[in-house]
């Protein structure tokens, strides 16, 4: 058995469609292309028959993509999903159709409502249809964990008859236990007779706080492609977190004795990425990539640290992508300095991209004496990366207060629609003020979901970073801002929220509209 394993990248698909976690087009495509730069074997884009915003999306990551890299869609086991599928990833130079189907006695009886026989064969005819359009295919038994292994011993056989190259085996529902997961698929390898004809794959979740270890147990036990998403998100709990999986092959290569094509000094400037994007913080706890992952606290600790590093360190910072020495761009740095700088990041720019980022970047320089590289990712993100908007901010000015003779005040100028219109009001506090002039100036009132702050360097000039969530009429969405100061940084999230539950109204017509 060879020795490699894929990494099947899942974060524009499982992990897009967790609450949250939703990207427009051109942030998919920055993601995709930094999967490609990371090293990830297949890029799962999305879910073609899902709705028209996936469909393109999945087709403009196919035209995208390099040589390199292929490109997957999932598709229910049913006709139109597995045509419009194809109809996707085609444009690829190495396209995949990923189709599922459940396996498991409850999914098949209460949700699909069908019998052990009429899923086996449409599992059969959905992986024909599959291979009439790519030798590419890749079959998962939905919530294997809890199927018969008999059952998926005899579909699995036939689906690789059939055309399958890779044979998914998911933890659907993260009920599974490394040990006994690991025995369900060696079980499968071994007792299936032609599994020497396809890749096994393992695809977990994290309801018990088990999808690395359980995807690391199934590669032990011969699988050998892991499902995988960046910071592990994914539906509920999510998927197994692809830095940790990474960094487990890495670190403990004495242990697995396998290998991949992850570049691990991406991980770290991929995950950064992510969560700018979806506006998901990374926690402070959080393996390889949290604040506090690499640093040492208690005497003892850095006591053994100064003596010998790898008394308490297993990997350096540097080996996933954190460098301490991050700090380059300032004031004086010229053009040439900052696009390099990107370049290094992973951003190639254009010279119209060039101009506009670099009056960004001194403006941030003038306020900021450091930039660092998560600065310089958060701002290439809001000033390059995004759709345009119809409201613009322009001038905040805030009042905070103690007393309760003043009340905090707010007072914004800004664009709606092109037209300039300024407003000044109270709240309980300057944010609420600051949200109650802004929902004024554009007629609307947003339920605010959720608040969050987080410094996106340390120090005491840190970047604030800025996440909220706002409903309206059945639709949510989230916005991000940053500045160093936070009050701007706040209502730029708003607006930028305000922004994208427009653009999903308007996505939400246009759906409509196509469907009637
Ligand atoms: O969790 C799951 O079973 C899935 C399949 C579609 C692979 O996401
Ligand atoms: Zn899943």
């Amino acid at each position: 058995m060879s020795d490699r394993v894929f990494i099947f990248d899942t974060t524009l698909r499982d992990g897009e469609q967790s609450p949250g976690a939703t990207m427009n087009l051109q942030e998919k495509l920055r993601l995709a292309r930094q999967l490609e730069v990371l090293g990830v074997d297949i890029i799962e884009a999305g879910f073609p028959a899902s709705s028209p915003g996936d469909f393109e999306a999945v087709a403009e990551i196919a035209k995208n993509a390099g040589p390199d890299v292929q490109v997957a869609g999932l598709a229910r086991c049913a006709e139109r999903d597995i045509d419009l599928c194809w109809d996707a990833v085609k444009f690829a130079k190495n396209p995949r159709i990923h189709t599922f189907i459940a396996t498991s006695p409850l999914h098949m009886e209460f949700k699909l409502r069908k019998t052990p026989e009429q899923v086996y064969e449409t599992a059969i005819a959905s992986v024909k249809r599959c291979a009439s359009y790519t030798p590419n295919v890749q079959f998962s038994c939905e919530d294997f964990s809890r199927s018969d292994l008999d059952f998926v011993r005899r579909i699995v056989e036939a689906a690789i008859n059939a055309g399958a190259t890779t044979i998914n085996l998911p933890d659907t529902v993260g009920y599974a236990q490394p040990e006994e997961f690991a025995a369900k698929v060696r079980y499968v390898i071994e007792n299936t007779p032609n599994s020497d004809k396809a890749i096994f794959s393992a695809h977990c979740h994290d309801d018990l706080g088990l999808a690395v270890a359980n995807t690391l147990a199934a590669l032990k036990a011969g699988a050998r492609q892991a499902e995988v998403a960046l910071n592990g998100i994914g539906e509920r709990a999510g998927n197994a977190s692809l830095e940790e999986v990474a960094m487990a092959l890495s670190v403990r290569r004495d242990y697995y004795g396998l290998v991949d094509n992850i570049k691990t000094e991406q991980l770290y400037p991929s995950c950064r990425l992510l969560s700018i994007i979806i506006g998901q913080p990374i926690p402070p706890n959080k393996s390889i990539t949290g604040a506090n992952a690499f640093a040492h606290e208690s005497g003892i600790h850095q006591d053994g640290m100064i003596k010998h590093r790898e008394t308490y360190e297993i990997m350096t910072p540097q080996s996933v992508g954190r460098t301490s020495t991050n700090l380059v761009i300032g004031k004086h740095s010229g053009r040439n300095a900052v696009r390099g700088k990107f370049e290094s990041l992973g951003y190639s720019l254009d010279d119209q991209q060039l101009n506009q980022i670099f009056d960004a970047v001194k403006q941030l320089a003038d306020r900021k004496k450091r930039l660092h590289d998560e600065d310089l990712m958060a701002l290439v993100q809001q000033e390059i990366y995004r759709i345009p908007d119809r409201l613009k901010l322009r001038h905040v000015s805030v009042q905070s207060s103690d007393s309760g003779g003043v009340p905090p005040t707010a007072a914004v100028l800004m664009d709606v629609d092109g037209e300039e219109k300024s407003g000044a009001g109270f709240g309980v506090g300057p944010i609420d003020a600051l949200f109650n002039v802004i929902s004024d100036l554009v007629n609307r009132q947003p339920e605010l979901e959720q608040y969050a702050i987080n410094a996106v360097t340390g120090g005491m000039d840190a970047l604030g970073e800025v996440t909220v969530r706002l409903a309206e009429n059945g639709l949510n969405a989230v916005g991000r801002g940053n500045h160093p100061d936070i009050f701007v940084a706040s209502a730029r999230a708003f607006v930028d929220a305000l922004n994208n539950l427009a653009k999903r109204e308007a996505q939400g017509r246009r759906v409509h509209s196509q469907d009637s």
